[in-house]
């Protein structure tokens, strides 16, 4: 028999890096071994997949040289940074760093990168009214990885840079802008600067199981960006899935960008840039998230139908439980 390859998965017990730790690990017949990159390998996350037969080793983004102890011997490494755990596109930008140079060092022979778009193409049409802000960033949360894309190029790492569109688990996370909240009236509503804009988004799952496929294709994708989605839906589309799946009316109120900006919560007017070019530039922002593209790496790719109906049946779905939880 021969010797399967390692993958090493940064992020393994989170929701991409898990989609893809999970690919690996249910393709027991494939050429594939999985290792899963973790800071804690005592935690259920980490535990669940040694169970499962993952290789669980420990290692930080802050310490290069644990990362390059992780990959060595793999031959593929997924790297994703967790902005949402430090809000600093400077801290993205130093750990990506250590990715790409722990991938050269341990001679990993294709990364995917888990990247961004970066919104300063956007900034060149929008001018001021996209405002810059505290770091001189427009979209902290995109730009730091857009702009840590080369360190994978100059590393000369075969890589390739993948794009993930908005995951559909954002409407289960309290704290997500796309998070339903309970208004005075009793009714559940999602509240977003989008009109009528299309969304892309994918279950985080799914977009693990496209990381697996590129992966497996090998030199096919290399130097390539991909932009994965499932679908390309309204909010109001969106609002519309979750009543059918909860059996209760969510209703999407449409409110205006500067609404958003002026909210008194941490990171308004990052996410409300954000929106402005998604809603301005929509059928652009869209162009860059392949449907098809996504469907042909991962064909059981749910839809957006599919995913809430099985999410529903989760307990923490189950009579929005998680909206109630979250009042
Ligand atoms: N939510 C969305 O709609 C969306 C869309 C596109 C892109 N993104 C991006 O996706 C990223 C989050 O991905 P996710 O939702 O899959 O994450 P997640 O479920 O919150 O999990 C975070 C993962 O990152 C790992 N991690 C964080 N800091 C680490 C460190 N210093 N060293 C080693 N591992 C570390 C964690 O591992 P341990 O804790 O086990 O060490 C964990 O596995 C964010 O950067 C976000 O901007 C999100």
């Amino acid at each position: 028999m021969t010797e399967k390859m390692t993958i090493a998965v940064v992020g393994a017990t989170g929701q991409q890096g898990g989609g893809l730790a999970r690919a690996i690990l249910d393709d027991s017949e494939g050429r594939y071994s999985c290792r899963a990159v973790t800071r804690n390998p005592a935690t259920d996350a980490a535990r669940a997949l040694a169970d499962r037969g993952a290789d669980v080793v420990r290692a930080d983004l802050d310490d290069q040289k644990s990362l390059i102890e992780a990959f060595r011997g793999a031959s593929n490494a997924f790297c994703m940074t967790n902005f949402f755990e430090h809000f600093s596109p400077e801290k993205e930008l130093e750990q990506a760093a250590n990715l790409a140079a722990a991938a050269k060092a341990a001679g990993i022979g294709h990364v995917i990168w888990s990247t961004s778009q970066d919104s300063s193409a956007w900034a060149r049409r929008h001018g001021d009214s996209l405002p810059v802000l505290p770091g001189g960033y427009r979209v902290p949360h995109w730009d730091g990885k857009a702009q840590a894309d080369h360190f994978f190029t100059d590393s000369g790492v075969a890589t390739t840079f993948v794009g993930p569109s908005m995951f559909w688990e954002n409407l289960l996370a309290p704290g997500t802008p796309q998070f339903p909240q309970r208004g005075p009236d009793g009714v559940l509503a999602i509240t977003l600067p989008a009109g009528a804009a299309k969304l892309p988004g994918i279950p985080a799952e799914d977009l693990g199981r496209c990381a697996y496929a590129i992966f497996k294709a090998g030199s096919d994708f290399v130097g390539r960006s991909v932009g994965l989605a499932a679908e390309h839906l309204t909010a109001t589309e969106l609002a519309a899935g979750l009543s059918e799946a909860l059996g209760e009316t969510v209703r999407y109120n449409d409110i205006p960008l500067a609404a958003l900006r002026a909210a008194p919560v941490p990171g308004a007017d990052a996410i409300a840039n954000m929106f402005q070019i998604t809603t301005e530039d929509n059928e652009d922002y869209c162009a860059h998230y392949d449907i098809g593209l996504t469907r042909a790496l991962n064909p059981r790719l749910q839809t957006f139908a599919e995913w809430v109906a099985a999410a529903r049946d989760r307990s923490r779905m189950a009579a929005g439980t998680a909206y109630e939880a979250a009042r």
